[in-house]
């Protein structure tokens, strides 16, 4: 089996969590095709393209966020988190979990609620409802939890590594077309206080996912799932482009943040990595693209 060796793995540095450590020599991970990790990035590849060209993502990512919408679905984000989060917590223990459990690192439920209280008020609770898309997609969370909890790990993947790669772009464009407080209320889900480096806290992720004892036939039914958990993702938007279209006026448009033209703007190491870059047909896009990178690695080598 040809190997394939990266050099961006986490930092040489060790994390714990529920008492394991783990530790990567030298910097350097070695990966295979058939190492979960790889084939997750493989295997979402195709949707992941899709959900990046969602015209409620697009919107977003241009600025043109409505307050309305991304309350709507910050509400969608709430519950879904707190299913997969209270599964995650009911199967912290099982064997092909446990190694991904990171409450204090990752957990989002405690966040969105405050980011929630922040947008309706004292009483917010009484003030949401689950959409049918989002109920959906926590329906499909509340049964694998129940009969087949190894699939969580492609929901915890789907959300998490998702939310790792991008938070920080996406939160810029939401303060600045909102004009929130640059101290950070009502973004609270983009902010990861538990996590120093995203970028080596995902190797250890993704490290932690290719120890997990699977054979190939679970290792492609959380491939599928994952495919899955972004088809849900991208119902959910589309509810809320069909919402868009009921709303007025509303649309703020900030000013562009620099390399927000990704969901995922930090893309700090290698290029090769990110699983859109090949479907980044059109020239500007990989003009602006390849002007990131490279704005990037100045930063990092400068500072
Ligand atoms: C315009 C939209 C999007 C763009 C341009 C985009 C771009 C990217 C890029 C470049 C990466 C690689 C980051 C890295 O390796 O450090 C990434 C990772 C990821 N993104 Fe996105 N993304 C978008 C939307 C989404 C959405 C909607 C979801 C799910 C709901 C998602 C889930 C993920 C996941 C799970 C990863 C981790 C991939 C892996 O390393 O295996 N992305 N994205």
């Amino acid at each position: 089996m040809s190997a394939m060796r990266t050099e961006d793995a986490a930092d040489g540095k060790s994390t714990a969590n529920g008492g394991g450590v783990v530790c990567q020599e030298g910097g350097v991970t070695v990966l295979r095709p058939t190492d979960l990790s790889e084939m997750l990035a493989a295997g979402t590849k195709e949707v992941h393209e899709k959900a990046e060209n969602t015209e409620f993502v697009k919107d977003f990512l241009r600025g043109r966020i409505r307050k309305e919408l991304f309350k709507l679905g910050h509400v969608a984000l709430y519950f879904t988190y707190s299913a997969m989060e209270e599964e995650m917590e009911r199967n912290k223990e099982h064997p092909d979990l446990a190694a991904l459990y990171f409450p204090h690192e990752l957990h989002r439920w405690d966040a969105l609620a405050r980011d929630l209280q922040y947008f309706y008020g004292e009483d917010w609770q009484d003030q949401i409802s689950l959409s049918p898309a989002t109920q959906r997609y926590v329906e499909r969370i509340q049964q694998i939890g129940r009969d087949q909890p190894a699939l969580l790990v492609a929901h915890a993947y789907t959300r998490y590594m998702g939310d790792l790669s991008g938070g920080q772009v996406l939160r810029k464009v939401a303060q600045r077309a909102m004009k929130l407080p640059p101290t950070g209320e009502g973004l609270n889900f983009y902010q990861f206080d538990g996590i120093h480096s995203a970028k080596a806290f995902k190797q250890l992720y993704r490290s932690r996912m290719n120890e997990l004892e699977l054979d190939s036939h679970t290792k492609q039914k959380i491939v599928e799932e994952a495919v899955l958990a972004f088809q849900f993702n991208m119902e959910i938007f589309g509810e809320l482009e069909e919402v868009g279209k009921s709303l007025q006026g509303d649309v703020l448009d900030a000013a562009p943040v620099h390399g927000a033209h990704g969901a995922h703007g930090e893309m700090q190491g290698d290029i090769s990595q990110c699983p859109y870059y090949a479907g980044f047909t059109n020239f500007f896009c990989q003009y602006l693209f390849i002007c990131l990178f490279i704005y990037l690695f100045i930063y990092i080598s400068v500072y």
